[in-house]
């Protein structure tokens, strides 16, 4: 016989020993006659999560928010926030309850509204929730439910400044907006902040954290449409990042498989760095198993048109490409990068260019797909196009998005927002005229493509 589940134990407990405490104080559940107000919360069924009031403590005016945080971590815990733009002043009398439209709503008060789930705004007619109940589940979703025990709303459909484990991101915009991590303002002010972190709306493959409206960092383009793992040593587990198709749109998310139970988010700060990073109850600590920005040189476009963030270097900065010399060499020796470089040997297109490459590296922004294309299809349609500057290729071999097993991607501006990575990334075949005398690689089927399962991290939701 299969071991009794937690969550039976703890049921088997507390129904014999009724009056105990932990059973008596705060269920999962929120109930209609039962308003959460300051002071209480309910804790996932497991324990891991809570969802109730609090206040930041170092803030000088105290603002109180509703919120979900990891019950067990003393800091740096919260993972969603109901009101962050509308925090209660004044927390006397405010209440998280039902209303008779089925809604659940956060009022001060004055009864000012401060936060509604909002069910009809989501598609979910309010005679569906009649009867039902919220409750926190052991993932930190807070699910409304209707009596029949359908979901009609759940706070994993709003992310707020984290992306937990099963939680989906929608990255495509076909009939649903996108979606996007905003981040707190201060670190002790979660009302949303400058930075943001999504998909690239044109294109669902990149993905970019946002100062406002500017491109701050741009993520690696994803080549991988199905699992992509990443071994992770301190929690002897590998972390997948997946794309899915659900309904009419693309979603990421990403996770541990089972069983293992390490607490893993990815969250933007209110400085502008996305992390990936995982709980070490040892230490007591969170530990970054990815973050960026992590330099300047990491910054969108940092080291100007056909410049790269050289990150294997000891002291990470910009060079221009091979065959590449800086636009403003006086600029460039003083560390200002931005007019970036240009090329030594102009193209002659059709006479002898060749492509050089570059392995390990994060490729440029703004590129074309050219769908349903194998490796030399994907060499010919940059080789016969003049305006072609570069071009990488990715065999996806199994299961894709758009019914498409390959990822054929071509340059024809100046190639800006490169890198070179350790131990991740793909080649990136740059296009020179070949009568200059370096040695260059005359690509066509003699070259293979060394197949480099990327993803780095998290921007490797990136
Ligand atoms: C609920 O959503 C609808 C549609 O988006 C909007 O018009 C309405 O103002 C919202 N109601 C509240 C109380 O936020
Ligand atoms: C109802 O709510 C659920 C959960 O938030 C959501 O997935 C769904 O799209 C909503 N709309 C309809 C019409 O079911
Ligand atoms: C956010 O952007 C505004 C201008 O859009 C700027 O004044 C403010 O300093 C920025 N805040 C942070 C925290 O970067
Ligand atoms: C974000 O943009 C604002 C201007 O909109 C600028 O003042 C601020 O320095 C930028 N922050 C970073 C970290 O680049
Ligand atoms: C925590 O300590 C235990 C026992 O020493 C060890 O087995 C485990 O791997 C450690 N976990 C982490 C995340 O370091
Ligand atoms: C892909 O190209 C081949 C010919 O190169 C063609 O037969 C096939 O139908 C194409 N597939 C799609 C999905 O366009
Ligand atoms: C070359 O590429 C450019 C940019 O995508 C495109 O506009 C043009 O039609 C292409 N030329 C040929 C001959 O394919
Ligand atoms: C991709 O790789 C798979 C497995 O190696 C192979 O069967 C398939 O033909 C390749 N597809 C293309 C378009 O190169
Ligand atoms: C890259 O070019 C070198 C020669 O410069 C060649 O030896 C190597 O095989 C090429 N690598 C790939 C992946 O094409």
């Amino acid at each position: 016989m299969d071991p009794l589940p937690l969550h039976t134990i703890i049921w088997l407990v507390c129904w014999s020993f009724w009056l105990f405490p932990f059973c008596a104080s705060s269920g999962s559940h929120l109930l209609p006659d039962k308003p959460l107000s300051v002071g209480s919360t309910i804790t996932s069924d497991d324990g891991t999560f809570a969802l109730g009031f609090f206040s930041l403590s170092s803030s000088s005016t105290k603002h109180y928010y509703v919120g979900i945080w990891y019950k067990n971590i003393p800091e740096d815990n919260f993972v969603w926030v109901a009101n962050r733009a509308m925090p209660i002043t004044d927390p006397s009398s405010a209440t998280l309850a039902f209303t008779s439209g089925s809604n659940l709503a956060l009022s001060d008060t004055k009864d000012t509204l401060l936060w509604t789930t909002n069910i009809s705004a989501a598609g979910n007619s309010s005679s569906e929730a009649t009867g039902g109940k919220a409750m926190l589940d052991n993932n930190g979703n807070f699910i409304l439910q209707s009596s029949h025990g359908t979901i009609i709303w759940q706070s994993f459909d709003y992310p707020t400044d984290t992306l937990l484990p099963r939680m989906n991101l929608r990255i495509t915009h076909k009939t649903h907006a996108l979606q996007r991590l905003i981040s707190w303002r201060s670190p002790q002010d979660p009302s949303p902040g400058n930075f943001s972190y999504g998909a690239d709306p044109d294109e669902f493959r990149q993905r970019f954290i946002w100062n406002g409206s500017t491109p701050y960092m741009r993520g690696s383009i994803w080549n991988n449409n199905l699992v992509v793992g990443q071994y992770v040593e301190s929690i002897k587990s590998t972390i997948y990042y997946r794309l899915q198709p659900i309904d009419d749109e693309v979603y990421a998310s990403f996770g541990l498989p089972p069983p293992s139970v390490a607490l893993l988010q990815m969250k933007i700060d209110y400085s502008g760095k996305i992390k990936t990073r995982v709980w070490n109850s040892n230490k007591s600590k969170w530990t970054d198993l990815w973050s960026g920005p992590n330099h300047e040189c990491n910054k969108f476009g940092y080291c100007g048109p056909f410049g790269y963030c050289d990150n294997t270097l000891p002291i990470v900065t910009c060079k221009c490409l091979d065959g590449f010399e800086p636009n403003n060499k006086q600029d460039w020796t003083a560390s200002r990068f931005s007019q970036g470089c240009h090329r030594m040997e102009a193209l002659t297109c059709g006479q002898g260019d060749g492509f050089l490459n570059m392995s390990t590296m994060k490729v440029p922004s703004q590129f074309l797909y050219v769908k349903n294309r194998s490796l030399d299809e994907c060499i010919a349609e940059c080789t016969s196009n003049c305006s072609c500057t570069a071009f990488t290729y990715t065999n996806m071999s199994i299961d894709a998005i758009n019914g498409d097993e390959t990822r054929c991607l071509l340059w024809t501006r100046d190639l800006i927002d490169m890198e070179k990575l350790i131990g991740q990334g793909e080649t990136l075949y740059i296009r020179v005229n070949g009568l200059s005398g370096t040695v260059y690689c005359f690509c066509f089927s003699a070259c293979a493509v060394r197949y480099t399962p990327l993803f780095a991290g998290p921007v490797e939701l990136q």
